[in-house]
């Protein structure tokens, strides 16, 4: 063996430099795969989270976009899913915000907004009735739970709702939140033993088709 064969090899700077290009274009695309993806943001079951599959949440933000126009604000409230993929399809000049208990999610940073249920009116400094649509997916099927999320969603809204939980809410929704229930069924990327359904309080225009 020769004194070179130690050496650590040195590339050329031509070498280098068109490594570096590959590097960050590979980057690049993985970064891209990623947020078409969704989330990659793993569920975490302890905090009862079922992501939405891609149809649904797509739906849920072509029909939050309908009613919010282009200029709309949007609240979603514990319905991370349904608020990345709103930043892949709405337009600048709407405003999105994500109220969520999994501080995870903190990456969205200004539109991320810590929230428990369980202290349904502390919402930082969001102000009352200036959201044009809430859209929610309480953690569980609970009465206690939707109750307190009901106080939460009838604060931010300036009148429209949707709400996404299990069939067995029907009644206590309808009662809480003057919903009723839509024809198209939510669906999650895991197959869950509860039914879930869509509720909202307006005429909707894509939650409207039944897609059983
Ligand atoms: C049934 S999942 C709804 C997620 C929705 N399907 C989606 O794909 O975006 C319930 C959500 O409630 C959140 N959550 C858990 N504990 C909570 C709490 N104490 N207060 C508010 N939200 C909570 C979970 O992190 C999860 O995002």
């Amino acid at each position: 063996m020769s004194d070179s064969d130690d050496e650590v090899p040195q590339l050329s700077a031509e070498t280098m430099a068109a490594l570096q290009e590959f590097y960050s274009s590979q980057a690049k695309t993985q970064s891209s795969e990623s947020e078409s993806q969704g989330s990659n943001i793993s569920e975490n079951w302890n905090l009862s989270q079922f992501w939405y599959d891609e149809v649904t949440s797509d739906i849920l933000a072509k029909e939050a976009l309908e009613v919010a126009g282009e200029s709309g604000r949007i609240a979603c409230v514990s319905s991370p899913t349904l608020y990345q993929k709103l930043q892949q399809v709405k337009p600048p000049s709407c405003t999105t915000i994500l109220l969520e208990f999994d501080k995870r999610f903190s990456v969205y940073g200004d539109d991320f907004v810590f929230y428990d249920y369980n202290a349904p009116l502390e919402l930082s400094n969001l102000q009352q009735h200036s959201f044009d649509v809430v859209i929610a997916d309480p953690p569980y099927l609970a009465e206690e739970c939707l109750k307190k999320t009901a106080q939460t969603i009838k604060y931010l809204t300036k009148g429209k709702i949707i709400l996404c939980t299990g069939a067995v809410m029907l009644e206590i929704a309808q009662d809480l939140l003057g919903v009723t229930v839509c024809p198209f069924i939510p669906h999650h990327t895991r197959n869950l033993a509860n039914e879930f359904r869509c509720y909202a309080n307006f005429q909707t225009h894509f939650l409207n088709t039944d897609n059983r």
